[in-house]
């Protein structure tokens, strides 16, 4: 407010020191002190025009008194202008122009008549003044004279200029006649026609247009021939229609008496229409009465009616020539189109004598007319001026005097507003106009629009109106019609025209019998708050409805109106797209990088003016993006919009809308014509980023509950059984949900990309195909195994359905060994194998799905215009969190299967998938801490749930839970935690050398002899402590009592075996063979077997006669060597060899014994515990087919023993059938007697000693690999022990020949040296049972036992053992102790019998522990030591065992008795001498 008040009284400041305005009744006068006083010069009016508005600008001249001569005017060289604002303000410009000097000078042709001018001109628009002059290149010669035309603004400065034609030259005098005029064009944009004589005296005529640079464009030119009498009057006037006309008019002075009626002066109009080419001239009146002379013509438009009025004054002179002249005025009315409307001939009474006789006529605007007559009074310059009505032959007064004193050239001004001024002369450095407001005649017809045919509008004038508007109305005096031109709407920011809407008519309609017009009016039209506007309507744009004549418009700033404040409520910046129409677009891809750059900016700034909205608030991330959905080539782009907080500003909203609108009508807004917004595409408007929410939240919600429904299932999964996995449901949902989602954006979103589409197809299809393959082949393999096989065609649907789904993501096979919810179709039995390449499977998705698609979506993202679709943006999301949940789930598989192997033997297995392991490390924490609990109190826990289902390959059979492998799963990871860090506060961790990472001990260990390591880190850490087998974690006890206690009285704990991949995996097809199986019903069932097969009895009945022949035909082998020294070593191993051959498959041969023996070395190399690969290094498993290369010789091994096995049993089932099942070996015992199918069953792990109950055991069913592994159980376990004993008491005994001696002196003493002993000799044999015993204990085969496993946790001495510990136990401790033996470095066999040379009573300690201890004690014992005696006692009875002679000294060579492992003893030969007596004939009658 103060400010206003503060412009308010600079601007009345300024008012009264510029200039005065006072008023003397209705007089004012507007008078000017200029600045610069130019002393004795005084400013006098030259000229003045106006522009519509009513702005003044008047040329003010300085009399250059040195160059002017009488009627040659000259001027200070300068073009004085000054500017009379509306408010009255004035500013003067002194403009020095680079024009020569002759066009500041004028001169009259005659005294007081005209003055001509060389220099003119005509405001175009505001600042913007055309100014014609002349240039002469010799300005004596009139022939060099060329007229010029140049565009200058206010200031001076010229915007263009251009050679307007040649001026008209009076030959006689040899002068330049600076005849020609300037007509502007009722539309000034439209530019002027200049007209006038030219050099040829026709009337010469140019239309010029200037366009808002300055630029001057020639339009059209012509010229109108002078031809008969001539042209004796002629004006150029402007039309309603926006175009030109030329009204000449001719007279003749040869009457003519015989035909009277022959016309003696006429009117043409010659209509010029904008820009074109005018037609014939058009009569528009002639007259044939005489004595005629036409001395005044004056045209302009019918401001009130239609079309233009041309008045003519006519002189008709008295033929007597004694009365003056009679003058009278002929007013015609015509149409552009030269139809006269009205004529009319008007005898105005001018009360005024001794005058010029033509008067001046001017037409106003709001009806009627002005004539003026300028004469020299005494007093000066005066002027007459009288007011006439249209057709009132009185005359009018006007306010000034008659005559009124007027400036020395007689300019006077009739404003639009039909204001007159005229000029005054003032004897100071000032100048002044006298001022007085013209009637106007018409004035009923006035309403403010400047316009007298129209008669009101909606909005009014001045009014304040509603910014929803949806229509505005122009009501007509008169029924019109609509035609060309526009209604222009423009909003005024800063005095600025902003044009909002331009409606042509066909957004108009008529109304009110076609009196009323009405338009529709666009959105963003008015809404900017308290908006000022107008609308200016062109000329033309309504026709009378009668005369098809076009009607003036309103002008510019006339109908003008405010807008009501309104306040937009806030709202957030947003985005949008914009569509290029398929031109625009093609233009676009024209540009250059920069231009395409500088595209986007001048397309904001264009939206910034046309909305309008501030610049800064419009971005544009310069990005275009194909638009797919249409046919041509059209490219999206994107613009931002930035919120305000300013509530008077135009809302994001508002914007929004208003682009929208604006583009989709781009013809009526600034859009349209905007330099880059006229290559929008009005068919797409403007379509701001969907509200994601609001956009898509059916689809959200939906989203929403489905996830809802997962948790619900999840639960519900949880209550049925909460052991299972279930959170894999929800991974199932994810899966699912991923791939509907990878689908939908290639098939949807990809190609908004380009470069992007091939790459999203390929790592959408290329995982799907790499995937379904791998499903395929993962359960294909899979059925060849007959448990999942089993569990494949119980649910198949299932099976199917995940085999498919598995092509999305191979993961979904996890699922189904999930135990989701218990179901049982959740619980497909997969291999360690299948689960590996799951797992690998998986990882690979990683590189060839997760990251790229994250890639793409990252990428997709950078390169729309906009991210407003749900799927991109929910695939993105799915995509991350699938590649996040892949990554953490591998990691920690991977952690999880490392952590696994390390604290646990034979476990390569590891269910936990993403989902499950989490789960189960939380559910399981409060049992798990229960457990630790009973630890400390020192309870002995053992957890209730097994391991080996889990593990599939797992040795714990006796701990029930079967097939609950997810349960077994987490307690898995529980344990493994425990493990490493939360050992019960009273247990400690077993002792042993530190561990290096990844390798453990192996650094110490490996390849070193077992008893070494332990008898050197026993020294260090006791009886009990563990090593690092690589992963493998080994408790070694060195402590017969240690031994005792755990595999004895702990003997439920400590009597599985370690899973070993080369021994239980492949060898023995997962564990089938009596001595490697776990711990668990199977086991029991081979031992049973093979128990009841090998009892003392068993042994000695039905195994006897193939013992002695055995036995017997190696002592022949012995005889035949009897001359030399040998090594019996090989013929030993085939005596044993057709030993046990018979008894397990009933048959011997060469042929066999080749084969067994081949069979042995692939055994002895799956044993090597240096081949225990996976075992050291358990990560290494996940390398997918490397057992397949690792492994290769345990395979091959196992495919001899295979082949070999079934050959056996085929011969077995032939010979049964031939000998009607008459044989006594065990096989056929077995085969015979027990229930054998031929499905192959597996059971090793599926076995549970808790069930192990009578009717189980009754149904046990052995299948053939069963069947035959318990019998190859007996070769490799029997062969080579016995054959390692044999030789060491061959060597024990060829060192000890005192031992020899008593042995034969009791067996002559027994025997007689006529048989060999039998079972039933035992008694009377002690030192040979003895001797027997005590090379076991001196120096048996192995102080070692085979590994055992533990099946439960335990603590022992405080020690925690942890389930599926591997327990080596060496024994040497009891063979080597003083406490136990007499002698215990001695080879002694005393002491094995009492002092009467008994056998003594066995006791648990003192007895040999070369068969092992508790429950896997060696099971072929009795056999094996019914072999020993037998042999040694057959041995004795026919040989005596001699050392070979050195050849040199000849003295018998002790052989080295020192104990190597591995190589027991070191390789010898002997001699075996035969007794006297002894022939080959004598052995063989020998029974
Ligand atoms: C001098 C000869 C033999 C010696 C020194 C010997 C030694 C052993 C030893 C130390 C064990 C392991 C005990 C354990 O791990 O706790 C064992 C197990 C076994 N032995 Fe023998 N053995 C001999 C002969 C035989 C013969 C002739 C047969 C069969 C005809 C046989 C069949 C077995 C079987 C089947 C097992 C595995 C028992 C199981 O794991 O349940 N052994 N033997």
């Amino acid at each position: 407010m103060r400010i206003l008040l503060g412009n308010f009284l600079l601007i009345f400041a300024i008012i009264l020191c510029s200039y005065t305005l006072y008023t003397t009744a209705d007089i004012r006068v507007l008078s000017h002190n200029e600045q610069i006083d130019y002393g004795q010069t005084l400013p006098r009016i030259w000229d003045s025009k106006s522009y519509d508005d009513g702005t003044m600008v008047v040329r003010i001249v300085r009399k250059n008194v040195t160059t002017s001569i009488n009627n040659y005017l000259c001027f200070h060289e300068m073009l004085s202008l000054r500017i009379i604002n509306t408010d009255g303000t004035v500013v003067e410009k002194d403009l020095k122009l680079d024009i020569q000097p002759l066009n500041y000078c004028a001169f009259q042709m005659v005294s007081g008549g005209i003055w001509l001018e060389y220099m003119k001109y005509v405001l175009i628009r505001k600042n913007q003044i055309f100014i014609a002059y002349y240039d002469a290149t010799d300005i004596n010669n009139p022939s060099t004279y060329v007229e010029w035309g140049m565009v200058i603004d206010y200031d001076g400065n010229v915007l263009s200029r251009t050679n307007i034609g040649l001026p008209f030259v009076n030959n006689t005098l040899q002068i330049i006649i600076p005849n020609d005029q300037f007509v502007l064009n009722i539309n000034r944009e439209k530019g002027f026609m200049r007209y006038g004589t030219g050099q040829n005296n026709n009337i010469e005529w140019q239309q010029f247009r200037v366009e808002p640079d300055g630029s001057i464009t020639k339009l059209t030119f012509g010229e109108l021939a002078n031809e008969g009498e001539g042209i004796i009057s002629a004006i150029a006037i402007r039309t309603v229609d926006e175009g030109y006309a030329i009204a000449f008019a001719n007279t003749t002075t040869a009457f003519n008496a015989t035909n009277p009626l022959l016309p003696q002066g006429q009117l043409f109009i010659l209509p010029i229409a904008y820009g074109q080419n005018p037609g014939n001239p058009l009569l528009l009146y002639q007259t044939p009465v005489p004595n005629l002379v036409f001395v005044s013509l004056i045209c302009d438009i019918a401001f009130s009616g239609v079309g233009q009025v041309c008045t003519l004054t006519a002189l008709q002179s008295n033929p007597t020539g004694n009365l003056p002249p009679n003058t009278f005025y002929i007013k015609i009315n015509f149409l552009s189109s030269g139809s006269v409307t009205s004529f009319r001939v008007i005898n105005r009474i001018l009360p005024v004598e001794n005058v010029n006789v033509v008067w001046a006529v001017n037409s106003l605007a709001f009806g009627g007319y002005l004539l003026t007559n300028t004469v020299t009074a005494p007093t000066g310059p005066s002027m007459y001026g009288y007011l006439f009505d249209e057709d009132n032959t009185d005359p009018i007064n006007w306010e000034f005097p008659e005559p009124q004193p007027i400036g020395i050239k007689g300019v006077y001004q009739i404003l639009p507003n039909n204001t007159l001024l005229v000029s005054q002369v003032e004897n100071s450095n000032s100048w002044q106009f006298q001022v007085i407001d013209l009637p106007k005649f018409d004035g009923n017809r006035d309403n403010g629009y400047f316009n007298l045919n129209v008669e009101s509008t909606v909005p009014a004038i001045k009014t304040t109106i509603n910014p929803n508007i949806q229509n505005i109305t122009i009501n007509f005096y008169d029924p019109v019609e609509l035609s060309n031109g526009l209604l222009s709407i423009y909003q005024l920011i800063d005095n600025k025209p902003y044009l909002r809407q331009s409606i042509s008519q066909s957004s108009c309609k008529l109304e009110n019998g076609g009196k009323t017009v009405n338009a529709n009016i666009l959105g963003s039209t008015f809404s900017v708050s308290n908006g000022n506007y107008f609308i200016k309507m062109d000329n033309g744009f309504v026709v009378d409805k009668s005369y098809k004549e076009p009607l003036l418009g309103i002008r510019d700033n006339v109908w003008n109106f405010n807008i009501e404040p309104k306040k937009d409520p806030f709202a957030p910046s947003t985005t949008g797209l914009l569509r290029l129409s398929p031109e625009g677009t093609s233009y676009f891809d024209s540009l250059s990088q920069e231009q395409q750059t500088n595209f986007f900016n001048t397309l904001l700034n264009d939206l910034s003016n046309a909305v309008p909205v501030p610049r800064p608030r419009l971005t544009s991330n310069e990005k275009t993006q194909l638009d797919l959905t249409v046919n041509e080539k059209q490219y999206l782009i994107s613009i931002g919009i930035k919120e305000t907080n300013d509530e008077n500003d135009l809302s994001v909203v508002t914007v929004v809308n208003n682009i929208n609108t604006m583009v989709k009508n781009k013809a009526q807004t600034p859009i349209g014509s905007g330099m880059a917004t006229r290559y929008l595409d009005q068919v797409y408007g403007f379509n701001p980023s969907p509200n994601l929410w609001e956009k898509y939240k059916y689809r959200l919600l939906g989203v929403f509950l489905i996830i809802g429904l997962l948790i619900v299932l999840f639960l519900f999964a949880q209550r049925r059984d909460s052991n299972g996995n279930n959170i894999a449901i929800l991974q199932l949902g994810l899966i699912i949900f991923d791939l509907v989602l990878d689908v939908a954006f290639v098939s949807s979103n990809a190609r908004d990309v380009p470069v992007l589409y091939i790459p999203s197809v390929v790592f959408v299809t290329l995982p799907i195909g790499l995937n379904t393959i791998l499903a395929f082949y993962i359960i294909t393999q899979e059925n060849t195994r007959p448990k999942f096989f089993q569990w494949f065609t119980a649910h198949g649907k299932v099976a199917s359905v995940f085999t498919v789904l598995a092509g999305a993501d191979i993961e979904a096979l996890n699922i189904l060994h999930s135990n989701l919810a218990g179901f049982p179709f959740f619980r497909a039995p997969f291999s360690d194998e299948a689960k590996s390449k799951i797992f690998w499977g998986a990882c690979i998705n990683i590189f060839i799905e997760d990251v790229p698609q994250v890639i793409i979506q990252i990428l997709y993202r950078k390169f729309t215009v906009s991210y407003d679709n749900i799927i991109p943006l929910l695939t993105l999301i799915s995509s991350a969190v699938n590649l996040t949940i892949n990554i953490i789930g591998r990691l920690y598989q991977a952690t999880n299967r490392l952590r696994h192997s390390n604290g646990s033997q034979g476990s390569n297995d590891d269910d936990t998938d993403d989902f499950g392991g989490l789960v189960a490390a939380s559910s399981d924490a409060s049992s798990n801490k229960k457990d630790l609990e009973r630890l400390e109190e020192g309870e002995n826990v053992s957890r209730e749930i097994g391991l080996d289902a889990v593990l599939n390959k797992s040795y714990n059979a006796s701990n029930g839970n079967l097939g609950n492998d997810q349960n077994k799963n987490k307690v898995y990871i529980i344990f493994n935690q425990r493990k490493k860090s939360q050992f019960p506060n009273k247990c400690i961790s077993l002792p042993g050398p530190k561990p290096l990472p990844i390798i453990g001990n192996l650094h110490q260990i490996k390849d070193v002899p077992m008893q070494n390591f332990i008898d050197r880190f026993s020294k260090e850490y006791g009886p009990i402590f563990k090593v690092h087998y690589g992963a493998e974690t080994w408790i070694i006890l060195n402590d017969y009592e240690i031994i005792r206690d755990l595999l004895v009285k702990r003997g439920a704990i400590y009597s599985s075996r370690p899973y070993n991949e080369a021994i239980t995996g492949i060898y023995t097809s997962g564990g089938k063979s009596i001595g490697f199986s776990p711990y668990g019903k199977y086991w029991r069932a081979m031992r049973a077997v093979a128990h009841q097969a090998l009892t003392q009895k068993v042994v000695d009945n039905n195994y006897r006669n193939i013992i002695q022949t055995e036995v017997k035909d190696l002592m022949i082998k012995f005889f035949n060597h009897s001359s030399k020294v040998f090594d019996p070593t090989d013929d030993m191993r085939s005596s044993l060899i057709d030993l046990l051959a018979t008894i397990s498959y009933g048959q011997k041969s060469e042929k066999l014994s080749q084969q067994i023996k081949q069979m042995f070395v692939g055994f002895a190399q799956v044993l090597n515990p240096g081949n225990s690969y996976f075992e050291m290094f358990p990560w290494i498993k996940y390398i997918p087919f490397i057992d397949k290369i690792l492994y290769s010789y345990a395979y091959k091994a196992k495919y001899l023993l295979d082949d070999m096995s079934k050959q056996l049993l085929e011969d077995l089932r032939q010979r049964l059938k031939e000998n009607d099942g008459e044989e006594n070996s065990f096989a056929a015992h077995v085969l015979k007697n027990m229930n054998i199918s031929t499905d192959i069953a597996t059971k090793p792990y599926e076995d549970s000693l808790e069930n192990d109950d009578d009717d189980s055991k009754k149904n046990f069913v052995f299948d053939e690999v069963d069947f035959m592994g318990l019998n190859n159980a007996f070769l490799v376990a029997g062969t080579g022990t016995t054959v390692a004993a044999l030789r060491w008491i061959w060597a024990l005994l060829v060192n000890h020949p005192e031992v020899q001696r008593k042995i034969q002196k009791e067996l002559d003493e027994c025997l007689q040296g006529n048989r060999f002993p039998t079972p039933e000799d035992d008694s009377n044999l002690p030192y040979l049972l003895a001797t027997i015993k005590e090379s076991f204990r001196f120096r048996p085969a192995l102080n070692l036992l085979l590994k055992h496993s533990t099946t439960k946790d335990d603590i022992y001495r405080g020690y925690y053992i942890p389930e599926k510990s591997v327990i080596i136990a060496s024994f040497k401790s009891a063979h080597t102790s003083e406490k136990l033996f007499e002698r215990p470095n001695e080879f002694y066999p005393e002491h094995y019998l009492d002092e009467n040379g008994k056998l003594k009573k066995y006791d648990e300690l003192r007895d040999p522990w070369a068969f092992g201890r508790g429950r896997r004690m060696c099971v072929g014992l009795h056999l094996a030591e019914r072999n020993l005696i037998t042999t040694v006692g057959y041995v004795l009875t026919l040989f005596n065992i001699e050392n070979d002679v050195d050849p040199i000294t000849q003295k018998p060579i002790k052989l080295d008795l020192n104990y190597v492992e591995n190589k027991f003893p070191k390789p010898y030969k002997l001699r075996f001498v035969p007794r006297p007596g002894v022939t080959i004939e004598k052995i063989m009658q020998m029974k």
